[in-house]
This record gives structure tokens, C-alpha cells and sequence, in this order.
């Protein structure tokens, strides 16, 4: 999951990443999929072993993958966060939503099965990332600014679509989930262990 948990100022990044998401009320009031009850998942928290395993295949989409859809956008807006992979919630299938739509635009929530880059642009671009499975670490990622992915819709039709800007970072940070990977690998050593000691201090200051 990218978001970001809250702290605004000096990142201008971060409130793109995280609270700035205003599609939950609507969301939660419409269904996808009209009807369905939703449920919120429970988020894995690293080290959690899930979050560094490589998710399988969805195999067959029908109303269990619909419904895992609905569940995976209702815990994702309700974080709040931009993106949430299958594994996140510990469902090991290769299943992400996403909704990196702004403040004052309409709620884009999207689906994608079983996604696979097809291109990446050698222009690259350097942001703020963090993580719901990593909450309140967050550090700059260089990732490709721009990238081409094939997946399956909730329909079961393939579809291929070119993500640009905050939908390419967010894609991209979800489909490293789905291969057991976390943005805290493309950060430097150093950077890593500092913000995974952050982590276990407030998890044991949390636990106090
Ligand atoms: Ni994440």
C-alpha cells in the first residue's frame, strides 16, 4: 500500500500520498458492485512473513474475486491510502486496487488482476513513499516516472493502460507487493535500517 499517514508540511508529496484521499464516504455509500456487503480487512504490519512472499495467479474471476475487490477498496479508503495489494490483507493472489485520483476530482477506483509491467521509461523520478503496511516510515524512491501494464479487469477481459505520474508510482509500489518486495528495498542500507528500528521502537512503545 503507498499512503501516507498524515503528517503534512515540508512534503507537499504527502498529502498527495495519504489523507488527501476523498473517495471514502462516496465509495463506501455506492458499492462497485452494488449490494455486496464489504468488509474491512485487517492490514499486515511488517515483519509480517506475508508481506514477503510472492503472491500466485488469480486463477478464475468471479463473485469471490469481485467481492475481495470491494473489501480491498473498502480497507484501502478507509486506511486512508492511495493502494493495496492481495497480500497486504493476506491474501497471497495477484489482486491490487488503487484510487490516486486528487482532493477535488472524482473517486477513480480501480482493480487490476494478475498485473505485469510491459514498459517502463528510462526517465525516472523521485518521491515520497510509505507504506500502510509500514505506518509512519516514509522515505524517497526513484522509480521509472512512467509505465506500461497488462492485467486482467473484474470482467475478465486483459487490458493493457499506460499509468503516468502518482498512478504509475502507486502501480508500481503495488505490484512489487505482489512479489514480496517493499519500497523500504529501494532505499539505501543505511536508510532501511533506520527507518525498520524506527518501526520496532513504535511497534514496542505501542505495545507498552
Ligand atoms: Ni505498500
Amino acid at each position: 500500500m503507498i499512503t501516507s499517514a498524515g503528517k503534512s508540511g515540508a512534503f507537499p508529496d504527502r498529502a498527495v500520498f495519504g489523507f488527501d484521499v476523498n473517495a471514502s464516504a462516496t465509495y463506501l455509500a455506492v458499492s462497485l458492485h452494488g449490494g455486496t456487503a464489504m468488509t474491512q480487512r485487517t492490514i499486515l504490519i511488517y515483519p509480517d512473513r506475508r508481506l514477503r512472499t510472492k503472491a500466485r495467479e488469480v486463477a478464475e474471476i468471479g463473485n469471490a474475486t469481485r467481492g475481495l475487490a470491494d473489501d480491498m477498496l473498502e480497507t484501502m479508503y478507509a486506511a486512508p491510502g492511495i493502494g493495496l495489494a492481495g497480500p497486504q490483507i493476506g491474501v497471497m493472489r495477484r489482486i491490487l486496487v488503487m484510487d490516486c485520483s486528487g482532493k477535488e476530482e472524482e473517486p477513480a477506483p480501480r482493480v487490476l488482476i494478475n498485473p505485469e509491467l510491459v514498459w517502463q521509461s528510462e526517465t525516472t523520478d523521485k518521491r515520497e513513499e510509505g507504506c500502510l503496511s509500514m505506518p509512519n516510515q516514509f522515505a524517497d524512491v526513484v522509480r521509472p516516472d512512467s509505465v506500461r501494464v497488462g492485467f486482467v479487469n473484474l470482467e475478465g477481459v486483459a487490458e493493457e493502460e499506460t499509468f503516468n505520474g502518482i498512478w504509475a508510482r502507486c502501480v508500481q509500489h503495488e505490484i512489487d507487493h505482489l512479489d514480496g518486495r517493499l519500497f523500504i528495498d529501494r532505499i539505501s542500507l543505511v536508510k532501511r535500517q533506520l527507518l525498520r528500528r524506527r518501526l520496532a521502537k513504535e511497534q514496542r512503545v505501542g505495545r507498552d
